[in-house]
Parts: structure tokens; sequence; C-alpha cells
């Protein structure tokens, strides 16, 4: 136990990506933490140049924890497919161009994975994974993991969430994450069991060590 805690004052979301905005406010949104974007601070996006996604995540919580003078969260995430060797990876971004469009970027998976024969769901497997980082302005920081498995469907459904959430369907649901409420996708339980989104996976962890309910 580090004694690190966000229990009052400012904490950068250190993003420029609205989608991940989006779900880490209403992540964030019950413990009554007061969050700024790195975007609505200014804040440069320093070059991502990890090797894993928890290397990225901790240059931008750093970067963001360092400008700011204030303790920073970054997730760093993708889709990671088994047939294609973990491609798009640490990728996923850069696979919808500068533009951020994903309608490429989802017809190129369909096009990889047929070049490889990927056509029955065993063949189609892949997961999500969020490393999210909190750093402090005193140079501390802490890392925290998860990851949802599932498939690879051959259409785009639903107009829900962001990046490929219309291709992902997890294990033992019928929707692909663009056919999810936010609440279904990233909803923490009340119960304490097991959120389903990565990000939501990871952030349990985060709250369990970082946050506390006000009472
Ligand atoms: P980065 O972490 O900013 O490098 O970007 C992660 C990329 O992974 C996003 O731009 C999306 O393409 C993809 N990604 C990460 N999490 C999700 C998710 O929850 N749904 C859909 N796509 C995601």
């Amino acid at each position: 136990m580090s004694g690190h805690r966000l229990l009052q004052g400012k904490v950068v979301i250190a993003t420029h990506n609205q989608g991940k905005l989006r779900e880490m406010r209403e992540l964030m949104a019950p413990y009554g933490v007061d969050l700024v974007s790195a975007g609505e601070l200014g804040l440069p996006e320093p070059e991502e140049n990890g090797h894993m996604f928890s290397e990225n995540a901790a240059i931008k919580a750093v970067a963001s924890a360092q400008a700011s003078g204030l303790p920073a969260i970054a997730d760093d995430s993708g889709l990671c497919i088994d047939a294609l060797d973990g491609a798009p990876g640490l990728f996923s971004a850069n696979w919808a161009g500068p533009g951020k469009n994903f309608v490429p970027a989802l017809a190129r998976v369909q096009a990889e994975l047929a070049k490889r024969g990927a056509t029955t769901s065993d063949k189609r497997r892949g997961h999500f994974v969020s490393a999210l980082v909190i750093a402090w302005p005193d140079g501390h920081q802490e890392l925290f993991e998860g990851r949802v498995y599932g498939e690879i469907i051959h259409e785009p459904r639903g107009p829900s969430g962001f990046g490929y959430d219309p291709i992902f369907k997890p294990d033992g649901r019928a929707k692909t994450f663009g056919e999810m409420s936010s609440d279904e996708k990233h909803g923490v339980p009340d119960d304490g069991s097991e959120a389903l989104s990565h990000r939501a996976r990871a952030f349990q962890l985060l709250a369990a060590a970082c946050l506390r309910l006000p009472q």
C-alpha cells in the first residue's frame, strides 16, 4: 500500500481520445473527484514509443502529471487478435489513420482475417487490454491491467461505443460492445463482482487501491 490516494483536488485524465474520456468520466463519477482532461489543459500528446501497453500508459500519465503538477491517469489500450499474431495491438489507434476513421480499420481487420482463412469462430479469437497508470507529480506511479476475451464477428453491429466496439462480441454475451449501453459495457456492479470491459476491470483495481466513495 503506497498511501498515494486520490481523495480530493483535481485529477487529470491523460487522453485526447473522446471515447476513452467519456468512459473514464463515467467510471470516476461516483467518487466525486474533480476531473480535467489533458485536452482541456492544452497539454501536448507525448510520443507513445513504448513496447507494451503499460509503458505507453506510463509515458502519458507521467507527461501529464509533470506538466500539470496534478495526479494523472492514463489508459493505453487496444485489441489483440490471435490469428493476426496480436495485431492491431499497440497499433490499434494507428490502423484508423490520422483522421481516426474506423471504417477502414474495421475493414482491414476483416481483410487480414480472410487472408489467413479465419472464417470460423474458433479462429477469430481476440481480447481487449487496458493498462491504466496513475502518476503523481512526486514521481510515484501505479499500474492496473484489465482484459476481456471474445470473438471478432464478420459484420460490424451497433452504433454505440467507439473504435473496434462494433466487431467485438465478449464471451458469454449475444451483443457486441457496439450494441451495448455504456452501463452494460463498463458499468461496475454494486455487488463488487467483475465488470465486463477491459477498462472497467482495470478501473476496479485502481479504485480499490486509490479511491474512496464519499461518505
Ligand atoms: P491508445 O491507447 O490511445 O493508443 O488507443 C487505443 C485504441 O484501441 C483506440 O483508439 C481504439 O481503437 C482501441 N480501443 C481501446 N479500447 C477500446 C474499446 O473499449 N472499444 C473499442 N476500441 C478500443
